[in-house]
């Protein structure tokens, strides 16, 4: 499932995010790539110990806590610090590469398995040509180029590559997320079947309040029943 989240950041967020992280230094992005992947990779990476990186992470680690449409999709069980790049210049693409299966957080030694990858763009799309997150999944290729403050989560299994920046700069905030639920294809449903069953309940109570009924005691069993089938499918698949 590839999912796009709009707004993780506000405006206000995003400014102070772009502030910190565009007056740091920057290292040449092969400091996290594996073997294969570093021999395609041509960015810039902020490196995770500066304090600017550590200030900008804390700003987008509190918005991605606060955002259902995240918690929902990911299932979050453990996030890998967000880290940030940046594509300009003579350093502008990231060839095709599948992401590392498990990250170690260097400061804890911390493991995270990447069921997840996400992409938060800090770049107002129509600032920069090129740059797009081409990813394959089962119906071809996605290219993806998402309005600043914008997030995109697509499994970790999945070939993917950013293609060269030949105008302007492209930031963006990436990281891994190892989710409750390691299966994509169990994680899709629990989201569809979420989406489905909170998409009635709105209409329940839009219909309630038309009818100045309280809300209270109102659901319908079905609407319970589904939801319990929702929290029976997370118990029985979860690894918690
Ligand atoms: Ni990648």
């Amino acid at each position: 499932m590839l999912l796009r989240i709009p707004h993780v950041l506000t405006p206000e967020e995003l400014a102070q995010v772009r502030q910190l992280i565009l007056v740091a230094d920057w290292a040449d992005g092969r400091i996290t790539a594996g073997r294969q992947s570093g021999s395609v990779k041509n960015n810039r990476q902020l490196p995770e110990e500066l304090p600017a990186a550590q200030q900008a992470r804390h700003i987008v680690s509190v918005a991605l806590a606060r955002n259902p449409l995240f918690v929902t999709g990911a299932l979050p069980k453990s996030v890998y610090p967000p880290l940030f790049n940046r594509y300009s210049g003579d350093a502008n693409s990231f060839g095709n590469h599948i992401d590392n299966a498990v990250r170690t957080h260097a400061a804890t030694a911390r493991h995270v398995r990447t069921d997840i990858s996400c992409t938060l763009f800090l770049s107002d799309a129509d600032s920069y040509d090129g740059g797009e997150l081409v990813v394959q999944d089962t119906y071809g290729e996605q290219r993806l180029k998402f309005a600043a403050g914008d997030l995109v989560m697509y499994p970790g299994t999945s070939l993917h590559r950013v293609e060269p920046v030949t105008r302007g700069e492209r930031l963006a905030c990436f990281f891994w997320v190892e989710s409750m639920v390691r299966s994509a294809a169990q994680r899709s449903l629990l989201y569809d079947m979420d989406m489905a069953i909170t998409a009635l309940r709105q209409a329940d109570l839009a219909q309630n309040s038309e009818l100045s009924q309280s809300p209270l005691n109102s659901e319908r069993s079905e609407v319970v029943k589904l939801t319990g089938c929702y929290h029976n499918l997370l118990r029985m698949w979860a690894d918690v």
